[in-house]
């Protein structure tokens, strides 16, 4: 080529690279806990989202980055959630946020979503009807309607006539025990006792004994997942529930993958209804779970927390990759509404009219295979979508 062909050629090679690929960093906030005694949780959500991202980093369009910008609620500590938000918002200019364990740090941070049009794509708080408060919420996780009334009805139809409840005494407590209470009732069985724990009790012992002292067939517990759901079931051993022959049902936050083989033996046979199992035997999992073992350590478990942080953060690249990184608040809802993934948990959609995570629940047990526990699945109940809002469609 002629040096006065070659410069031309040059310059518009160059002009349709610009074109094509401008230089873009998103900015996506996530808070998170990173500290205080229910941080644990936080570290599984922190690994699901950096696995993603070390993965799929490759999937970004030429020009395209990603800064992740993180910051720590410190707990259920709504103040402090909803000022982090406005501050990756207006100072740090985050176009996107994520993560959040707690529900009342969701709820805070709603009004400033509609307000500042700022997507926010929620990797666990699982209360139904948060993704209600903001048109510019979306939802990957789970909501504790979806395990808990299934498992209400599950219990009812196998053998269970008497069931106490222990929930944690805040919002996704208070959607376990009504989800579970309607379902179970409405299918013939009787509550023999509803009580509701301290947010951050460690001390279980007190409330199991009452709990035993009904001589209920089982006892249905929520309490958030990692530690507390260790301290939960530490009690339940304690105490010889399980001699007495008083059976142990939650949704999956109680027999929480990572802490399963800390829970040692009280926790075989205790059944789940959960949307994500780490002996699940789908491709996407193992796939998953080498993956996941390969980055943390070959005995880590993959929580379903690390799961949902992982699925969030495809649901976030997805929105990413289809705006060539200029994210527009509106078109960025458009593109959640309906977005479906193959996850390590199974099919996934976010439901295009709630915003709302519809997935797969699974009917799990507490076995030991090898001498390590685990949630083996036993059944499964295909595309779950919340029943809490379906229920007040339907009114
Ligand atoms: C919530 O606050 O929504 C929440 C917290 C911990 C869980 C599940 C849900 O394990």
């Amino acid at each position: 080529m002629r040096i006065h062909n070659f410069i031309p050629a040059l310059l518009a090679a160059f002009a349709l690279t610009c074109a094509t690929a401008p230089a873009q960093t998103v900015k996506i906030g996530m808070i998170n806990t990173y500290s205080g005694p229910l941080a644990a949780a936080g570290e599984q959500m922190d690994r699901g989202a950096k696995l993603y991202m070390k993965l799929h980093e490759k999937d970004l369009p030429p020009g395209v980055t990603i800064e992740l910008i993180k910051r720590d609620d410190t707990g259920p500590n709504p103040e402090v959630a909803k000022r982090l938000a406005q501050e990756l918002i207006t100072r740090d200019k985050a176009q996107l946020l994520t993560g959040v364990i707690w529900t009342p740090n969701a709820l805070a941070m709603a009004p400033l979503l509609t307000e500042a049009k700022v997507p926010f794509v929620i990797m666990n708080a699982g209360t139904a009807m948060i993704t209600t408060k903001s048109p510019y919420i979306a939802r990957v996780s789970f909501t504790l309607w979806q395990s808990n009334y299934l498992l209400g009805t599950w219990a009812a139809k196998n053998g269970l006539k008497n069931v106490y409840t222990l929930v944690s005494d805040f919002a996704p407590g208070i959607d376990s025990e009504t989800a579970f209470t309607k379902a179970f009732t409405d299918a013939g069985g009787a509550i023999a006792g509803a009580v509701r724990m301290p947010v951050t009790t460690v001390d279980f012992a007190p409330f199991l004994q009452r709990a035993q002292d009904a001589k209920p067939d089982a006892v249905f517990c929520f309490v958030p997942a990692a530690k507390q759901a260790t301290g939960f079931m530490k009690a339940f051993g304690e105490l010889g529930m399980k001699a007495a022959g008083i059976k142990l049902i939650g949704p999956g936050d109680l027999t929480t993958d990572e802490e399963l083989n800390g829970m040692g033996d009280p926790a075989i046979g205790t059944i789940t209804m959960h949307h994500y199992s780490a002996a699940g035997d789908r491709p996407a999992n193992k796939a998953f779970v080498a993956a996941y073992q390969a980055e943390f350590g070959a005995k880590e478990e993959p929580s379903f927390v690390v799961a949902d942080a992982y699925d969030a953060m495809a649901a976030l690249y997805h929105v990413v990759i289809a705006q060539h990184g200029n994210i527009d608040p509106d078109k960025t809802m458009e593109l959640l509404k309906g977005w479906k993934y193959d996850s390590p948990r199974g099919p996934i959609e976010i439901d295009p009219e709630t915003r709302d995570i519809v997935q797969n629940e699974y009917l799990r047990r507490v076995d030991k295979v090898d001498g390590q526990l685990r949630n083996t699945e036993l059944e499964t109940i295909p595309m779950v979508k919340d029943p809490w809002k379906e229920l007040n469609k339907a009114k």
